[in-house]
């Protein structure tokens, strides 16, 4: 990517290309994507909502340089129906995901203490402590047992629960609500629940007006308290944050299935014993097909060229990390899980301001639930053919529905 404009090339516009929603099992590549990377680095496509097309960067420099580079905004495309994957787009007001600095930075800083290295590591005990509880029941209980029922569902909300700081009494409301939310069925269920949620964090927030504490709620109704960020901006911050614990159900349901549906990989992993499984998890997030399609467009503040095309100011722009984490000039072979694989630069938790704000708190939770499944159940496998898991069908997150286990 240059700035020079007499370096701006006049390659023609590729074709742009249909992308449908697929519903796709295990950690199957989008074969779409595929098609896409092979066509070059930047393609366009139209998805299934919104309106136009868009750009797609697939390769791992130019997916870097896009979301480093401010030329690309988020906040434009609250005010446009880009073509999109989501049926339904209404982004609130504090988000993110949708902000651009100075309020990006302004946003953040009112949580970022929350999510912290340290944040973590204290926090890293109690979290055990949770999960010991669960895995606990199972074992008491025999198998057969679906993980995800048991384990990779109710982890991840408890945990989000204790750094979000939501009172024990409100956690089992909280958590019908955010099941609700990202369940694939019933879209008028869930945005009742979602009423429900955002309602019960702005009553919250408000009661930790100028209150102190490192949770989250605390954090934000302090910053509130302070005049940095208002009400509303705060509800549409920590919403996500509450919901995102599912991100790690899923991730960590497709981590398990690839591992017990390889026994090589599983045999490497558990000799690499508790503490020591990092670079396994890694390649892992590396090679996850997380994500449907795409995420969130960004949209061009004003003209820029990107591999050899220019992207005029207003058009939007996606990036595939799911792609960047296969460009063979950096991973090489990239199709294959090598738990070796060393460096390993992956983008599984994106790129640039937009980073993911939980990425130490998912990898975390990542850690401590792959080791202690994995030295807690010695005999952990598959209770049912590979062939027989279902899937999560018309969503954003692939992911297991089940993953019904004995040991
Ligand atoms: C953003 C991945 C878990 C909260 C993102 C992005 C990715 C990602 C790829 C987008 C970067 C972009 O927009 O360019 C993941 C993966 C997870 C995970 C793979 C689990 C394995 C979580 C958790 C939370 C969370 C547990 C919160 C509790 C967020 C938020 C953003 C984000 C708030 C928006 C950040 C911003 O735009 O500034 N995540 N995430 N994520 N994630 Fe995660």
């Amino acid at each position: 990517m240059t700035e020079d404009p007499a370096l701006l090339t006049t390659t023609t516009a590729p074709p742009v290309r249909e992308w449908p929603a697929l519903d796709l099992d295990g950690a199957d590549f989008d074969p779409v994507l595929a098609e896409l990377m092979r066509e070059g680095p930047l393609t366009r496509i139209r998805l299934p909502h919104g309106e136009g097309w868009a750009w797609l960067a697939t390769r791992y420099d130019d997916v870097r340089a896009v979301t480093n580079d401010p030329r690309f905004g988020r906040a434009e495309v609250t005010r446009r129906q880009v073509t999109r994957m989501a049926p339904h787009f209404k982004p609130r007001p504090g988000s993110l995901a949708f902000a651009d600095q100075p309020d990006h930075n302004r946003l953040r800083k009112a949580v970022a203490g929350a999510f912290t290295v340290a944040a973590m590591k204290r926090l890293r005990p109690r979290a055990q402590r949770l999960l010991d509880d669960l895995v606990d029941g199972v074992v008491r209980d025999g198998p057969p047992a679906d993980l995800i029922e048991r384990v990779l569902e109710p982890f991840p909300l408890a945990v989000v629960s204790e750094v979000m700081g939501v009172p024990a009494e409100d956690r089992e409301r909280v958590h019908s609500w955010t099941r609700e939310i990202i369940s694939t069925t019933g879209a008028e269920a869930a945005g009742r629940a979602k009423e429900g949620l955002y309602g019960w964090i702005a009553e919250t927030i408000r009661a930790r007006a100028g209150g102190t504490g490192e949770d989250v709620y605390a954090l934000l109704g302090a910053a509130v308290g302070r005049g940095e960020i208002s009400e509303e901006e705060a509800v549409g911050l920590a919403g996500p944050l509450q919901i995102g614990g599912e991100a790690v159900t899923h991730n960590c349901g497709q981590m398990l299935f690839l591992m017990l549906t390889d026994p090589e990989l599983l045999r490497a992993t558990r000799a690499l014993g508790p503490g020591a499984r990092g670079p396994v998890l890694d390649e892992l997030l590396r090679y996850i097909p997380h994500r449907s399609s795409v995420g969130l467009a960004r949209i061009a503040l004003e003209d820029v060229e990107v591999a050899g095309h220019r992207i005029a100011a207003g058009e939007p722009v996606y990036v595939s990390y799911l792609a960047a984490n296969r460009d063979p000039e950096v991973f090489p072979d990239p199709d294959r899980v090598d738990v070796e694989r060393a460096p390993n630069p992956h983008l599984a938790f994106g790129n640039g301001p937009h980073y993911c704000t939980g990425a130490v708190l998912a990898r975390t939770q990542t850690e401590l639930l792959v080791d202690t499944l994995l030295d807690r159940l010695p005999g952990l496998r598959l209770a049912v053919p590979a062939d027989q898991v279902a899937w999560r069908r018309r969503t954003m997150i692939r992911g297991p529905r089940n993953l019904p286990v004995t040991w």
